[in-house]
C-alpha cells in the first residue's frame, strides 16, 4: 500500500490505473468460485478487492481460511466465517496476490509479511489463483527484494548465510513482526534464474521459517488485471 501511495503522488494517472487493474484481477477470480466452497484467502491490497467481491457472494460459500490477521478482519467485516485450516482439511481454491510473477508462474511473495501462512494455504489448496496488476510481471524474479521469515534469534546468522549462499544483500525489515511472532529479512540485488533451487537452498538454513519464493508450489493460474483481464 505504501508503494502505491508513493506512486500515486508521483504519477497519479498510472497509480489509479494500477489500483483499477488490481480490482479487475480480483473480480475475475470470482469465476473460480463454486457453491459451498471454503476459499483460501491471501493478503494484500489486491486481495482486499477480492475479499470485498467475495463479500457480495458470501451466500454461496461455506467460509474462508485466512492467511493473516489483516485478511481475517476484512473477511469478518463482510460477515464471512473464518475457519481453521486444521478443521477444514484440503481446500479447492486459494486466491492471493504477488509481488512478482515470472512467465512460469513462479512468484515472489511476502511484501505484506504474510508469506508463511500464505505458503501453507497454497500447499493445502488444489488450485492457486494468483491475482496481479501488470507491474508485477517480470522475466526474471529478483527486482523485488525477496522476503524471508526468520526466527528472531537467528536473524544475523541467517543474514550471513544468505550473503554467502546468494550474494544478495539481506536487509532486516526493522519494526515488522509477523503474525507468527517472527522477523523478516528482505534480500536485495538478486537475479533468480533457478527459483526452485534457490527456494530449496534457503529453506534449509536453520532459523529460516519460510522463503517468499513460490516456485515448487507456484500459481496454477495467474490473472493479470486489465480491460479485459488476461490469464497466464
Ligand atoms: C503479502 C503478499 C502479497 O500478496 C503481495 O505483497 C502483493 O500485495 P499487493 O496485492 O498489495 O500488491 O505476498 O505477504
Amino acid at each position: 500500500m505504501r508503494a502505491v501511495a508513493a506512486l500515486q503522488s508521483r504519477f497519479p494517472e498510472r497509480a489509479i490505473a494500477m489500483t483499477e487493474a488490481k480490482r479487475l484481477a480480483a473480480e475475475k477470480a470470482l469465476d473460480y468460485l463454486e457453491d459451498d466452497m471454503i476459499v483460501g484467502v491471501g493478503t494484500g491490497s489486491t486481495v482486499a478487492y477480492f475479499i470485498d467481491a467475495l463479500g457480495r457472494e458470501k451466500h454461496r460459500i461455506a467460509g474462508a481460511v485466512s492467511s493473516s490477521e489483516q485478511s481475517t478482519a476484512r473477511l469478518k467485516s463482510h460477515g464471512i466465517d473464518v475457519l481453521e485450516l486444521n478443521a477444514t482439511g484440503p481446500l479447492a481454491l486459494y486466491v492471493d496476490g504477488a509481488d512478482e510473477c515470472d512467465p512460469h508462474k513462479c512468484l515472489i511473495k511476502g511484501g505484506g509479511a504474510a508469506l508463511t501462512r500464505e505458503k501453507i494455504i497454497a500447499e493445502a489448496s488444489e488450485t492457486f489463483v494468483c491475482i496481479i496488476d501488470p507491474s508485477k510481471q517480470v522475466d526474471v524474479l529478483g527486482r523485488f527484494p525477496l522476503p524471508v521469515e526468520v526466527v528472531p534469534m537467528a536473524r544475523s546468522l541467517v543474514a550471513r548465510e544468505i550473503l554467502k549462499a546468494t550474494g544478495g544483500q539481506p536487509v532486516w525489515r526493522d519494526g515488522v513482526t509477523t503474525d507468527n511472532g517472527n522477523w523478516i529479512l528482505d534480500i536485495h540485488g538478486l537475479s533468480i534464474s533457478d527459483p526452485v533451487a534457490m527456494e530449496r537452498e534457503l529453506n534449509q538454513l536453520p532459523g529460516v521459517v519460510s522463503v517468499g519464493l513460490f516456485a515448487r508450489r507456484r500459481a496454477d493460474v495467474v490473472i493479470v488485471g486489465g480491460e479485459p483481464p488476461t490469464l497466464l
